[in-house]
């Protein structure tokens, strides 16, 4: 019996000093020191010793029970100061902080600011006109009358015969020449709405047309601008070509092109294996422009050139669907 006594303490003590968390600690009480306990237990056994060993190992199994129960109490505490505070949360200082996610600028907004933030740099001043537009500053007065084939290009959403979602951002030529007199140096970014959607074109997007008008203003002036503004925007030293192209409202017209800024020229799928990019649509405003708007084309020269955004956008990023620009999906707005 006193043999069972001891053996008892000491499994206890050492199941004790193994216990790692506050969790255990009932089980452990439940286990030797409840009242249906492993000690309780021999306690009652106790009655069947012999008459002259009782008092003995009753004293025996009194004193482990009370060594028990303060190194329980103990241990307890020392569980508790452990985890930080009696019976409190146990906080674990070594995990990572919830980070709280930052709002940024949508990637079209940052490109838009950029072309803006260069061409202000070199003097022009930005003008903001009207989405529903119409239909003599969209076309007419740009030298495109009813029925002109380059209405097709368009795939304007009309409203009525007169009004129309402008379809370029063209019109603020007429508008701000309309209302001021050279020499001017102006840009117009904004939205503009065509009925078109595929995987390159969405029936709403944005651009940017500039125009400078004075005296004397040369084909050189324009592709001294244009060509400052790529190195700006794309880095000093690539390659820029103009190509001789068509618009209603500029003669001589071009568009152009850098060299492809996925393959640096050599041809890839970006750039159709042709090497090159093609950025925007310029020209020499048409004299038919300046006498809709009360200009002498005899006095007065310029150019214009216009620009969509996120086609730039996608160029500088590689980005080869222009839908995800307008699903909201965070994943991928994130990356900007
Ligand atoms: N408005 C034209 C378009 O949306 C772009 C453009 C081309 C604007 C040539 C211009 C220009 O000012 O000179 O397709």
């Amino acid at each position: 019996m006193e043999e069972e006594i001891l053996r008892l303490k000491a499994e206890a003590l050492a199941a004790l000093a193994a216990l790692g968390e506050a969790g255990e600690l009932e089980t452990f009480r439940v286990k030797y020191l409840g009242r249906k306990g492993q000690l309780t237990g021999l306690m009652r056994m106790l009655g069947q010793a012999a008459a002259e060993e009782r008092p003995r190992l009753g004293k025996l199994a009194n004193d482990v029970r009370q060594e028990l129960e303060t190194a329980f109490e103990a241990k307890s505490q020392e569980l508790a100061a452990r985890a930080g505070g009696a019976g409190g949360p146990r906080e674990d200082l070594t995990l990572p902080g919830r980070l709280v996610p930052f709002g940024r600028l949508h990637p079209v907004t940052q490109v838009m600011e950029e072309v803006c933030g260069v061409f202000a740099g070199l003097g022009f001043a930005v003008a903001e006109g009207p989405d529903v537009e119409m239909d003599y500053y969209n076309f007419e007065a740009l030298n495109i009358p009813p029925h002109h084939p380059a209405r097709d290009m368009h795939d304007t959403f009309y409203i009525n015969e007169t009004l129309l979602l402008r379809t370029h951002t063209s019109p603020m030529q007429v508008r701000t020449m309309e209302r001021e007199k050279p020499p001017l140096r102006m840009i117009a970014p904004g939205k503009v709405y065509r009925c078109d959607s595929d995987i390159t074109h969405t029936p709403m997007f944005h651009q940017v047309e500039g125009f400078l008008v004075d005296r004397k203003v040369s084909f050189a002036d324009l592709k001294g601008v244009l060509t400052t503004f790529i190195a700006r925007m794309f880095g000093e030293g690539g390659a820029v070509r103009f190509r001789p192209s068509f618009f209603p409202f500029t003669e001589p017209s071009a568009e152009v092109d850098i060299a492809c800024v996925i393959c640096g020229g050599k041809g890839c799928r970006v750039c159709k294996e042709t090497g090159w990019l093609e950025i925007l649509g310029a020209g020499m405003i048409d004299p038919e422009v300046f006498k809709a708007v009360g200009y002498d084309p005899e006095e007065v020269s310029g150019f214009a050139f216009g620009l969509g955004i996120e086609r730039i956008a996608m160029l500088k990023y590689g980005i080869t669907d222009i839908r995800l620009f307008y699903e909201n999906d965070l994943r991928f707005l994130a990356q900007f």
